[in-house]
């Protein structure tokens, strides 16, 4: 877990946050043991900004790695970093038991998907 936080807080370096000042950083491992990070990257165009979780989820996904283990999400601040709604349903369908380690600079939580969205939307035709 220090292992995947420490990814996440490098991987926040990295955000690109110009309008909001808020950086985030994710660090996911996957079921082979590789860490997959992302940073959140805002837009000029306020409403194309994708989260850091998001941005680590899709790489995972590009790179064919799956079997998501946990993910930990940094940010400073005094709010833990929870994700928010978007990035709860997107790791919701593609990694429903996934572990979620929340941090800032003076505590941690650890939570899950189930606990974080329960009843999530879902199509008929989803994939098992
Ligand atoms: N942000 C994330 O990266 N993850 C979240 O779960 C919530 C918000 C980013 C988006 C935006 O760049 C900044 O934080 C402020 O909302």
């Amino acid at each position: 877990m220090a292992q995947l936080l420490a990814a996440a807080w490098q991987a926040r370096e990295r955000a690109y946050a110009p309008y909001s000042g808020y950086a985030v950083g994710a660090a996911l491992l996957t079921g082979d043991g590789q860490v997959v990070t992302g940073c959140n990257v805002e837009n000029a165009s306020y409403g194309l900004t994708c989260c850091a979780e998001r941005v680590a989820a899709f790489q995972a996904v590009a790179r064919g790695l799956g079997g998501w283990q946990a993910m930990a999400v940094v940010a400073q601040g005094e709010e833990l970093p929870y994700p928010c709604g978007a990035c709860r349903q997107v790791l919701a369908e593609l990694a429903p038991t996934l572990t979620i380690v929340v941090a800032n600079e003076k505590e941690r939580a650890v939570t899950t998907m189930d606990q974080l969205l329960p009843h999530r939307f879902r199509l008929e035709n989803e994939p098992s």
